[in-house]
């Protein structure tokens, strides 16, 4: 019996010691982030969140903030990964999103300036194309901190999604795609808050310059930027 007891002891804390340890682990890959190796301009098959990381989400409030300071250091694998699932990654089999969208229409995309190119995002299969080479990162808004973070996020419109009849978005739908902006980007400041990452939604970039650079007619717009990095 008391050897019966002994083990059980034992077992727990070899448990406890395991967890901790993994904790310590977790801990260390968001202290010490790997910076990405950005020398090809290649596909980025972006990494599985890890959904059991980061600060309770009322500690992800309570961090919530605004910079507009950044390093230069490019974002880890992990990061950069993570911080686009939780944009507009799919979190169900049905191909739903981690944000809500009008009639599921699901009608943004996302665009990462990187030094080295402009990226789409790929919600399926979690990975980042390469659209355009060059550090376009001038381009990605109007102030300084922009031209040297290691990620500016670019939330543009796809229109065709709403079959309008009219030439011009209308009210209606401008208001849809920018509630749904809005939804991106408030994640990407919860899981920043959360991985204590800077990050800062910006209104201002040079959009038509961007939209021809991406070979976008006047069915795409520009809707929101966001800076994001260490
Ligand atoms: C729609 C929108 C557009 C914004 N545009 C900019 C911008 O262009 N540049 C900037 O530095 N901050 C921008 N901000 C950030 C606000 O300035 C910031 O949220 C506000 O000062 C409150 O600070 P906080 O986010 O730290 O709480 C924008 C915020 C929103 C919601």
């Amino acid at each position: 019996m008391k050897k019966l007891f002994l083990l059980a002891i034992m077992m727990v804390f070899t448990f406890f010691s395991c967890q901790s340890g993994q904790n310590l682990k977790n801990m260390e890959k968001t202290k010490n982030p790997v910076p990405m190796d950005l020398k090809n301009f290649d596909t980025i098959q972006l990494i599985a969140p890890d959904t059991m990381g980061g600060k309770s989400l009322m500690q992800a409030f309570q961090h919530r903030k605004s910079d507009r300071e950044f390093k230069q250091t490019p974002l880890s694998l992990k990061h950069l990964s993570e911080i686009l699932w939780a944009a507009y990654g799919i979190n169900r089999p049905d191909g739903k999103r981690t944000v809500p969208s009008a009639m599921a229409l699901y009608p943004l995309q996302v665009y990462a300036v990187l030094s080295n190119g402009i990226y789409r995002y790929e919600p399926q299969p979690h990975r980042l194309v390469p659209v355009v080479k060059g550090d376009y990162r001038k381009l990605a808004g109007l102030q300084d901190f922009v031209y040297t973070a290691p990620l500016n996020l670019i939330f543009i419109a796809d229109f065709n999604k709403y079959n309008l009849t009219q030439k011009e978005p209308d009210v209606n739908s401008m208001r849809m795609v920018s509630l749904d902006a809005g939804h991106c980007t408030q994640n990407v400041y919860l899981y920043c808050a959360s991985e204590g990452l800077k990050c800062v939604v910006r209104a201002g970039a040079k959009s038509d310059e961007l939209l021809s650079l991406l070979g976008l007619d006047s069915h795409y717009r520009f809707i929101v930027a966001q800076t994001v990095g260490y």
